[in-house]
């Protein structure tokens, strides 16, 4: 027996220890202790602090059960303790996210089998934990009067051309856009404001971002009191740009980790999330039927993915430097970033399947990308921001060059360019039919321009500077 078993045993362990060595190599398993041990503070707090502290934290501490800090954990919740050191089958926090329709985290996608995995281990090997990172979130206060005007990250104009709001830092302005005059500011309770956007019929707003490293979400306020609607925090950093999807039901915002999130209105449905890129997700656009969805991320690349299944369809390009803007209508996809290009995708062409030329053995497949591209006019400048009128027919781009240029959808014709925009122009947004434009600039000023006429209206400083 002792000679049958030997080998084996011999051979199992020197598989495992190669398999460790690759994990080392590979810079997976750090310096500290064995390498089979799970480290709470770079494993299991990462999962809780991504998926559970935001209902289960200071304040909020639903089901009696905070695990912002370690005496929560240990602690556990109104139904009892969260786990039984060494035995993770007996552990509610297992029962909780594992399972058939696991139960937590609560209107959110299960956590990954991986992460799963993680936790029992964590579990088993005792639930030591060597030191919960801290997490204070310090209260955002929004100064009456500013030092420096805050940059205009996102800017939103509402369908009917009359109200227009714009991210100020912390806070969104709320103003008339016929005077200039400043009728709401609302603090968001967000250190950092990336977007705002109007629902279709312009009732509500829906506002992204977070506090960097700590959390990002959206802000749903209503756009005539100025009241909050609902906040969901859906990262542990901080939320970009997105839109409400065409009936208003939802929004869909980029994040970080690659995330696209789809966040309905209605507080009491799930949030969706897909992982379809490899960092941060920048912007993203619906489809004008808000069946697609278009991204573009740091990670260079523009994708086209499906709202109902919440999967990718296509990366459908990759630039030379990261993509900053989408836009769409129901033919094209449109993404501009830092390589000074702008390019659209047909998405017929994009979306079919692979076209080969030649025949049996000598076919090949040819370059799909030169027959679906269609190649806009090249920017003035790296593309910061891009916007469509409401009916989808024009295409705002603003670049870090002062020039706003206006392009049709259909055939990527010039329309007209805006002079003298306060550049590097940060975020642009029309109204439904395209004869109103809203400009935000990184030096704090807010610009109000007549499209047909190419004409500056006026430009405004939604936030008093000393
Ligand atoms: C969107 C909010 C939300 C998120 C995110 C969330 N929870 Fe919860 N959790 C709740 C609510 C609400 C309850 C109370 C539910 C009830 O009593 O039926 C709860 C209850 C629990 C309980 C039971 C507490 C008790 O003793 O009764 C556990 C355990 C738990 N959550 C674990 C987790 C874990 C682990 C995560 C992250 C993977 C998580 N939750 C994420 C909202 C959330």
């Amino acid at each position: 027996m002792g000679a049958v078993e030997q080998p084996r045993f011999h051979d199992a362990a020197m598989r495992r220890n190669l398999f460790i060595f690759g994990l080392i190599a590979f810079g997976i398993v750090g310096d500290c202790g064995a390498a089979d041990s799970i480290s709470f503070e770079r494993e299991v707090w990462p999962i809780f602090r991504r998926h559970c502290v935001a209902c289960h934290a200071e304040g909020k501490a639903k089901g009696g059960l905070r695990m912002d800090t370690a005496a929560g954990l240990q602690k556990g919740g109104e139904t009892g303790a969260l786990f039984v050191a060494g035995k993770p089958e007996e552990s509610l926090l297992i029962s909780q996210v594992s399972g058939e329709k696991p139960e937590m985290p609560e209107k959110e996608p299960p956590l990954s089998a991986e992460k799963v995995k993680v936790l029992r281990e964590w579990i088993a090997q005792g639930a030591r934990m060597d030191r919960v990172p801290k997490m204070v979130v310090p209260e955002v206060k929004v100064p009456e009067v500013s030092a420096t005007a805050p940059a205009i990250t996102g800017v939103a104009l509402s369908p009917d051309g009359k109200r227009g709001v714009a991210a100020c830092r912390s806070e969104v302005v709320l103003f008339d856009v016929d005077d200039g005059k400043v009728l709401k500011r609302v603090p968001t309770g967000m250190d950092l404001v990336n977007d705002v956007a109007f629902s279709p019929d312009g009732s509500l707003m829906a506002v992204s971002g977070g506090y960097p490293q700590q959390w990002g979400g959206v802000l749903f306020l209503d756009t005539a009191s100025g009241a909050e609607r609902g906040l969901r925090k859906v990262a542990a950093d901080t939320l970009f740009r997105g839109e409400f999807s065409p009936d208003g039901s939802e929004v869909a915002f980029g994040g970080p980790g690659g995330v696209v999130h789809v966040i309905p209105v209605d507080s009491a449905k799930p949030v969706r999330s897909m992982e379809i890129h490899s960092d941060w997700v920048l912007d993203v656009a619906y489809t004008p039927d808000g069946k697609r969805l278009v991204s573009g991320s740091r990670d260079k690349t523009t994708k086209v993915s499906s709202v109902e299944e919440m999967a990718l369809l296509r990366s459908v390009d990759e630039s030379s430097e990261m993509i900053h803007a989408v836009a769409t209508d129901g033919e094209t996809g449109v993404s501009g970033g830092s390589a000074k290009v702008l390019s659209g995708y047909d998405y017929k062409l994009a979306l079919a399947g692979v076209e080969v030329t030649g025949s049996g053995n000598g076919a090949t497949p040819v370059n799909k990308k030169a027959q679906y591209l269609r190649a806009f006019e090249a920017p003035a400048d790296a593309v910061m921001c891009l916007a469509t009128s409401g009916d989808r027919k024009l295409l705002a781009v603003g670049t870090r060059a002062s020039e706003i240029r206006l392009y049709r959808m259909a055939d990527r014709g010039r329309v007209s360019a805006l002079p003298k925009a306060d550049a590097p122009v940060l975020s642009v947004a029309m109204d439904a039919t395209g004869a109103r434009l809203l400009s935000g600039g990184k030096s704090g000023s807010v610009q109000v321009w007549d499209v047909k006429e190419g004409k500056l209206i006026r430009s405004l400083n939604p936030v008093p500077v000393k």
